[in-house]
């Protein structure tokens, strides 16, 4: 099997989860000899299964050696290499949603689309609670997949969701009115709504941290670049502890993509 042969079972098996096609196969039946093919099956299989709790949330930071996901500036372009940037467009490949906060968003312009891979757009969705993101980013005038806007909501009033399937640009007021942490819970009720179950979660910092921080996130993907940027915006910011005992210690897997080494992390395993 060639990797692009992989690549598309991968596709298929998303689409049609419970189908005999994809439900039986292994690592190593379905990739024969090819190295690089068993290793897409084997770093995401687990994203496209059947989802035991009805919905997931893997997220992904890519990150120098010395933990800095941007310069002080705020650059973050480009820290991984060209292949963790593929892993990165695949990502988005498997999932129903990408989700960014407004950080991100304001100052990348990002697309959030699959470019470097095959594969659907996910519906893209960013946490503008002070509609801080200008409105001429990409995000909300390019039209090449919807996007949904989450802004702070009036107390009390149930947030009008858009109609499906899920086209254009749309604002929805569900989130909290506050200046501390956003609720990740509150961003994720509204996707399941939405019948987006696959979440990504795929920046920045602070986004990444309060979902990882909240016990949601199910799969972490770190791409670590062979790179020292010295100072800057730190990839996980969460409270502090004392002891080691406290620190997060999920299943891990470090897989040599050729760019960046992936830590492919499980918060689930053992649950
Ligand atoms: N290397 C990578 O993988 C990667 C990926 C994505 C982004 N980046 C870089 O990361 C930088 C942006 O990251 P970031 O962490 O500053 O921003 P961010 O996570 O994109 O967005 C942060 C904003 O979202 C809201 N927010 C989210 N979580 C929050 C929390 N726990 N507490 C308070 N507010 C929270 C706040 O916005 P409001 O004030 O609007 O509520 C906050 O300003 C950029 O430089 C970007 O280039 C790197």
């Amino acid at each position: 099997m060639t990797p692009e042969q992989a690549w598309q079972m991968i596709l298929d098996q998303r689409q049609r989860p419970g189908s005999p096609a994809g439900a039986h196969w292994t690592e190593d039946e379905a990739a024969g000899e090819d190295e690089y093919a068993r290793q897409l099956l084997r770093l995401f299989r687990p994203l496209v299964s059947p989802l035991p709790r009805g919905h997931s949330v893997i997220a992904q930071l890519g990150q120098s050696l010395d933990g800095r996901i941007a310069t002080v500036t705020g650059k973050s372009r480009y820290i991984n290499g060209e292949d963790g940037l593929v892993h990165l467009h695949r990502l988005r490949a498997v999932s129903d949603a990408v989700v960014v906060g407004s950080g991100t968003a304001s100052v990348d312009n990002p697309r959030l689309t699959v470019r470097l891979a095959q594969g659907p757009n996910p519906v893209r969705v960013v946490i503008d609670r002070h509609r801080r993101v200008p409105d001429g980013h990409n995000l909300f005038t390019d039209g090449v997949a919807p996007t949904l806007r989450l802004v702070a909501g009036v107390p009390g009033r149930t947030p009008k969701l858009p109609p499906l399937p899920i086209q254009g640009v749309h604002e929805i007021a569900c989130l909290t009115e506050d200046d501390g942490p956003i609720d990740g819970e509150e961003v994720l009720a509204v996707l399941r709504q939405l019948g987006l179950k696959r979440v990504f979660v795929e920046g920045g910092g602070q986004t990444v941290s309060t979902f990882l921080g909240a016990g949601l996130v199910d799969r972490l993907h770190v791409l670590v670049a062979p790179m020292i940027i010295g100072s800057g915006q730190p990839a996980f910011s969460l409270p502090e502890i004392d002891s080691l005992r406290d620190a997060l210690r999920p299943d891990a897997r470090m897989v040599n993509l050729g760019s960046d080494m992936l830590f492919d992390l499980d918060f689930r395993a053992g649950a």
